[in-house]
This record gives structure tokens, C-alpha cells and sequence, in this order.
């Protein structure tokens, strides 16, 4: 995973034992800033930590780069993904991690969508890259598991101990499942990115589709930006449907190939109402986020539009 990243990895028994390990570095007092779109456990853990007054949390539209680049100034730790969950809007990593920061700032980055076979946050002057191994690196639904990857000897040597310390070190099992896994990524990638843009560019033009949010498309609004700081586009969609909560639950009923289910970066696609779930009832009610696996782009169109057509209103 170093070699991946260009970096030093540090492997955790989760994505979130590896996010947690980060925050762990923060002083009392810090400063935190991180996206309004963001994975839902990261935003929870600092909502947790501003609750007993370990740090204080604020909150900037991922595409606001200028509100990222003054942030710099004054936050210890900023936090981004490459791209967003579940919104899929591309964060200027490149210029938020040549930013001044203030002295001793984490840049911490979430690139679990990306893989480092499509961003390298190091490369840009990012202090820690962030994998939930569980998704693509592992890419087979069938661990858990998460590294975080550093540039310099003293943030590989703090994770290492934060790691001892909090017993969050991954199995072995864990650890063999992922390296294999690893070794298909960018087979799964290529594969998986090129079906998503097809499907996306479908969806685009479905009548009972209002909004399809895939930054490969030359519609998606930070397409330039990811056109700059992502080597392609990953394999994760959101759409929303033309009509609300029920007909987006009933979609999820009818699909057949396609799973219904959280997880994502399997090579099974899989895909979920996003606002269902407890704590994300501020997202569009029929947005759902599909994750694409390696199947065959012909049956994953058949299965979700014929789903889509069953369910309408
Ligand atoms: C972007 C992102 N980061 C981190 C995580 C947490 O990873 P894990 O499930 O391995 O704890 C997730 C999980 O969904 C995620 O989507």
C-alpha cells in the first residue's frame, strides 16, 4: 500500500480504526474542518469529539476551494475526500494541499473512492492518504479493513503508536484478503470506472432520472476539477429519481443483479437509498448511490432500468 501511495502505510483493522488514529493526533482544543458531504462515520466521530470538547468542528462545501485555502490558516486538522460520499463532488486537493497552513496542520485525505490508482494526496503535499481497504482495495465484500499512508517518519511513527495503543491493528486473515484483493484493483478499476460511465451517461438521458451526480460526466459541476486531480473518476454514481422516497425504496426492492446493500468497491454492484439511513435525512429523498462492480454493463442497464421502469409512480 506505501508503494501504491508513494508513501509509508500504517494498516488498521477498519477505515474508520485508521480515520480514528488520525483524529487521535489532535491536541485539546483543535481546530477541524471537513466537508458538508462527507462519509457519514467521519463526520460523526467529529460531531462525538466537539461534544466533550476535545476539538471544535467546522463545515465547508467541498467546492468551496477558496473557504478550503483559508481554512489552512487557522484549522490542525483539514479533512477531504477525493470525491465525496454520497454527492460525488470533487475537493481541489492539489491547491488545498500547496495552501500556507499553519504550523504542525494535519491535511488529511479520504481517497477510499479514488484508490490511489486515481489520486495520490501525497503527491499533492497531503500529511496522511486514507483507505477503508474494506471497499475497493479489498474489492471482494468480504473484510474489513483501512491504511492510512504518510510521507515522513514522525506521522508514521504517531499512527503506528496511536495504533498500538488502541489495539487497532487488522487480523491477519484481514491483511492476506486485502493484498489479494489489491493485486486485481486496477483490473477491477478499469473495468468498473468504464461500466460506470456508461451507465452514467444512460442515466442521463432516462426519463425518470432528474440528476445524475458522476464527475465523468462533462455535466457533473466539478468536472474540470476532477479532470485535474483525478487520473479517472472511480465507480460510484448517485442519482435522483423522478419522484420521492418510495419509488427510490421500490427501485431497491426490484434489482436483481445489482444488491441492495451499504457497502461498496466489491466487485458486486451494489446500491442504496443514501437518505434511509439514520443521520443522512439532509440528502435528496430519492438519491440513491450505486456502486459499480465488474459485471457486465449490458445486464446491470437491463436490471436497473427495467427496476426503474416497474417502480415508477
Ligand atoms: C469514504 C469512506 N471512508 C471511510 C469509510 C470507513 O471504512 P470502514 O467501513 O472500513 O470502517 C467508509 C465506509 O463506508 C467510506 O465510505
Amino acid at each position: 500500500m506505501g508503494g501504491l501511495e508513494s508513501g509509508q502505510a500504517v494498516a488498521f483493522a477498519s477505515g474508520m480504526a485508521a480515520i480514528a488514529a488520525v483524529f487521535d493526533q489532535l491536541a485539546a482544543g483543535a481546530v477541524v474542518v471537513l466537508p458538508e458531504d462527507c462519509y457519514q462515520g467521519v463526520a460523526g466521530l467529529a460531531a462525538a469529539g466537539a461534544e466533550r470538547q476535545r476539538w471544535s468542528v467546522q463545515r465547508l462545501a467541498v467546492d468551496d476551494t477558496a473557504g478550503w485555502i483559508r481554512a489552512c490558516g487557522v484549522a490542525d486538522l483539514i479533512w477531504l475526500e477525493s470525491l465525496s460520499n454520497p454527492l460525488l463532488t470533487v475537493a481541489d486537493v492539489e491547491a488545498v494541499c500547496a495552501a500556507p497552513r499553519k504550523p504542525g496542520a494535519i491535511v488529511a485525505v479520504d481517497c477510499t473512492f479514488a484508490t490511489p490508482l486515481n489520486q495520490r494526496p501525497l503527491a499533492f503535499g497531503a500529511t496522511v492518504s486514507l483507505q477503508s481497504a474494506t471497499k475497493f482495495i479489498g474489492g471482494h465484500s468480504d473484510l474489513l479493513a483501512g491504511v492510512a499512508t504518510t510521507g515522513d517518519d514522525a506521522p508514521w511513527h504517531a499512527l503506528r503508536k496511536s495504533r498500538e495503543l488502541t489495539g487497532a491493528t487488522p487480523g491477519t486473515l484481514e491483511a492476506f484478503l486485502a493484498v489479494r484483493g489489491a493485486r486485481t484493483l486496477a483490473l477491477r478499476m478499469q473495468r468498473a470506472q468504464q461500466t460506470a460511465l456508461t451507465l452514467a451517461e444512460r442515466l442521463e438521458r432516462h426519463p425518470l432520472v432528474t440528476r445524475v451526480r458522476y464527475p465523468g460526466l462533462p455535466s457533473h459541476p466539478t468536472h474540470a476539477t476532477a479532470k485535474r486531480v483525478l487520473k479517472s473518476f472511480g465507480s460510484v454514481i448517485s442519482f435522483d429519481l423522478l419522484g420521492g422516497a418510495e419509488f427510490a425504496d421500490r427501485v431497491c426492492r426490484h434489482v436483481r443483479l445489482i444488491r441492495h446493500a451499504t457497502s461498496l468497491g466489491g466487485v458486486e454492484s451494489t446500491m442504496e437509498r443514501r437518505a434511509a439511513v439514520p443521520g443522512q435525512g439532509h440528502l435528496p429523498p430519492s438519491l440513491l448511490r450505486i456502486s459499480v462492480g465488474i459485471e457486465d454493463a449490458d445486464d446491470l442497464w437491463n436490471d436497473l432500468d427495467s427496476s426503474i421502469r416497474w417502480a415508477a409512480p
